[in-house]
C-alpha cells in the first residue's frame, strides 16, 4: 500500500524477532498513519540511555515515563540525560526524545528506529508521549533477556480527531480509584485523550461538594448494591486529575442535570418541583431539578463552582439527556418561568436551563457539553459556549448531528450503536439481542465513524467518544471485558488517519494485543457472540 508521503505502509501485524531467541508478533494499535521498514535492528539493553531536548521539566518527565516503562518490561533502568551529553551514540544505546519543528500538529510524532538510535520527535510533549506509546508496543510484553532487538523502521503518525474520549458511568456503580487509574493507563495506550467521567446519576452522587454535604452523605447511598455505595473526595478527584494529566488525558466531569438527578434530589428534596424526595431509579424519571425556581440555579452554580475548581478542563458536561417534562408541565414555578421568558413549552425551558448553566460556566471561560436530547426537539438557540454529544442513534438516528450542523454547534460523535460498550456482545440481563454488537459491527458499521466531512463539518466535529454505562449492575470486575477488545475498533476510528485495513486483517492485529493486555491485568471479553464457546482470557465470563 502506498501513502501520500510515498512511504510503504505496513499496517498488518509484522512478525519481528523482538526478543532474542523468540519471535514476537508486533502490531501497533491504533494503527499509525505510515510505517516503513528499515534495515537492521536496534538493540535495547542495560547500556541504553534516554536523552531529551529541550531541557525542560515537561520533556524530562516524558523521558522518566519511558524509562520507568522500559524498566517494568525489561528490568533495565536506562540513564536519563539531556541530549547535549550524548557525544556519539554507540551501538544500540541512545533513545532520543526531542521537540522539533515538523508537520506533527499538537499530538503527532515521528518515530525512527535506526541501528544506533531511536528518535522520537514531536512538536509538543503530547506528541512525544504518543510516540512513546507506539515505541512501547514494539517491545515484548515482558522479558528477562539481556537485550531486546527492535527492527529498524520509520513511523509518521498523527490523530484524526483532537477529541477522543472514553466515558465511565461512576454514578450507577462506584469504581475504586485503583480501577480508574488502571483504566487511565489503558486509555493512554489506546491514545484516548479525554476521560469523560459521569459522576452523578439517579443511583448515586459521587463527587464531594463541600457546600452541600448531603449530596454525598445521602446521595452516594441511595441504591442498595455493594458497589453502589461511595463517592470520590475532592482530594481523590485531584489525584485522578493529576494522574490523568501526566498521561495527557483531560478529565471532563459530567454532572447530569436536570434529569438523572434522583440521588441529588433525595438529598435536597427542596430542589424538586414537588419539594418531595423521589425514588432512586436505574433508568430515568420525570423527577427533575425544578427549572422554575431561582434556588435551583443558585444551588447548581455553587456546585459547578466547586466542579470548576477541581477540573481545569475547558469542557464541563452538564448532561441534559432523558428528562421527561411531565412534572415541569404542571409545576407552577416552571410554568411561571416559561411565561416570564416567553418560552414555548417545557422543552424550551430545558434550553433556557442549559443556557443559564452554560452562561455561568462562560464566566469561568468554560464550555458546556450537553447530550443531543437538548437539540432533538425544536427550541430556541443554545449559547455559543455549548457543544453537543450525539448519542441516541437507536431512537433519533442522525437527528442530533444534523441539528448541530444546522445550528453551527460543535459536536462529539458517539452514538449508542456502536460505541456504547455496555451493550454486550450477546444478550445479558435487560440487554436483549437488539442491544448487542460485536467488534466487526463496531469497526464497519459505526454511524458516527465519519470519514468524508465537509469543511463546515470539520470545523464543528470535535471528535468521537465511547461510553461505558453501568446499568443493570455492571460491576467493576466486568468493565474491562465489555471494553476489550471492541474498544480497539473505536480507538482506530478516533485516531487513525487514512485508509483502514479490511476487518480480518485489523482483527489479527487486535489478537496480537492479547498477551499484552493479559500482562497488564486487563480482562478481555468476547469479540463476537457465542460467549460460552469463546469466554476470552483472564477468566472473563458473561452471565
Ligand atoms: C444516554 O445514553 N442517556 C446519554
Ligand atoms: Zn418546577
Amino acid at each position: 500500500m502506498q501513502n501520500k508521503l510515498g512511504a510503504v505502509i505496513l499496517l498488518v501485524g509484522i512478525c519481528l524477532p523482538a526478543v532474542l531467541g523468540a519471535d514476537v508478533d508486533i502490531a501497533i494499535l491504533p494503527s499509525p498513519f505510515s510505517m516503513e521498514a528499515g534495515e537492521g535492528s536496534f538493540s535495547l539493553d542495560e547500556r541504553s540511555g534516554i536523552y531529551f531536548q529541550p531541557e525542560t521539566e515537561a520533556i524530562r518527565a516524558k523521558a522518566v515515563y519511558l524509562g520507568n516503562s522500559i524498566k517494568e518490561i525489561t528490568g533495565y533502568s536506562p540513564g536519563i540525560m539531556p541530549l547535549h551529553l550524548l557525544s556519539q551514540p554507540k551501538a544500540g544505546n541512545a533513545i532520543v526524545l526531542r521537540l522539533s519543528d515538523g508537520d506533527f500538529g499538537s499530538e503527532g510524532y515521528g518515530l525512527t528506529i535506526e541501528r544506533d538510535t531511536v528518535t522520537i520527535s514531536a512538536a509538543e510533549p503530547a506528541g512525544l508521549f504518543y510516540g512513546i506509546q507506539t515505541f512501547l508496543q514494539l517491545l515484548p510484553v515482558k522479558t528477562d533477556e539481556k537485550s531486546v532487538s527492535i527492527d529498524c523502521l520509520k513511523i509518521t503518525d498523527k490523530p484524526k480527531y483532537g477529541w477522543r474520549s472514553f466515558m465511565l458511568d461512576s454514578g450507577r456503580q462506584h469504581q475504586s480509584i485503583e480501577y480508574i487509574k488502571g483504566a487511565l493507563d489503558w486509555m493512554a495506550m489506546l491514545k484516548i485523550n479525554v476521560f469523560h467521567w459521569h459522576l452523578t446519576e439517579g443511583q448515586g452522587w459521587r463527587i464531594e461538594i463541600k457546600k452541600y454535604p448531603r449530596l454525598t452523605e445521602i446521595g452516594s447511598k441511595v441504591a442498595t448494591g455493594p458497589e453502589q455505595q461511595g463517592y470520590y473526595t475532592q482530594e481523590q478527584i485531584r489525584e485522578i486529575v493529576a494522574y490523568a494529566k501526566q498521561l495527557h488525558i483531560t478529565v471532563v466531569p459530567e454532572i447530569d442535570i436536570p434529569g438523572h438527578s434522583e440521588a441529588a434530589l433525595i438529598a435536597y428534596p427542596e430542589m424538586t418541583c414537588l419539594k418531595k424526595a423521589p425514588e432512586s431509579v436505574m433508568g430515568f424519571s420525570s423527577n427533575l431539578f425544578c427549572g422554575g425556581r431561582e434556588e435551583t440555579y443558585k444551588f447548581l452554580f455553587d456546585v459547578f463552582d466547586e466542579v470548576c475548581e477541581l477540573f481545569p478542563s475547558e469542557y464541563i458536561h452538564i448532561g441534559g439527556d432523558e428528562a421527561p417534562k411531565k412534572i415541569w408541565d404542571k409545576c407552577p414555578d416552571c410554568q411561571a418561568k416559561i411565561k416570564q421568558h416567553g418560552l414555548k413549552d417545557s422543552h424550551a425551558l430545558q434550553i433556557y436551563f442549559t443556557n443559564r448553566i452554560a452562561g455561568h460556566l462562560a464566566e469561568k471561560g468554560r464550555t458546556a457539553i450537553c447530550w443531543g436530547d437538548v437539540i432533538t426537539h425544536p427550541g430556541p438557540a443554545l449559547n455559543d459556549n455549548v457543544a453537543v454529544y450525539w448519542w441516541n442513534w437507536r431512537k433519533n438516528k442522525d437527528k442530533a448531528f444534523k441539528e448541530a450542523m444546522k445550528r453551527n454547534t460543535k459536536i462529539i460523535c458517539g452514538t449508542n450503536y456502536y460505541t456504547y460498550l455496555n451493550f454486550p456482545v450477546s444478550p445479558w440481563r435487560k440487554y436483549k439481542g437488539n442491544r448487542t454488537f460485536d467488534i466487526q459491527m463496531a469497526y464497519e458499521k459505526n454511524p458516527c465513524d465519519l470519514n468524508e466531512l465537509t469543511d463546515k463539518q470539520k470545523k464543528l466535529v470535535l471528535g468521537m467518544g465511547t461510553c461505558l454505562w453501568t446499568d443493570w449492575n455492571l460491576t467493576e470486575d466486568m468493565l474491562d471485558g465489555r471494553a476489550f477488545p471492541r474498544i480497539y475498533a473505536l480507538a482506530e476510528q478516533m485516531w487513525h488517519v487514512g485508509d483502514r485495513l479490511p476487518f480480518d486483517e485489523f482483527y489479527e492485529n487486535v489478537k496480537i494485543q492479547y498477551p499484552r493486555l493479559k500482562a497488564l491485568g486487563i480482562s478481555i471479553g468476547p469479540a463476537f457472540a457465542e460467549v460460552k464457546k469463546t469466554p476470552g482470557i483472564n477468566g472473563y465470563t458473561d452471565n
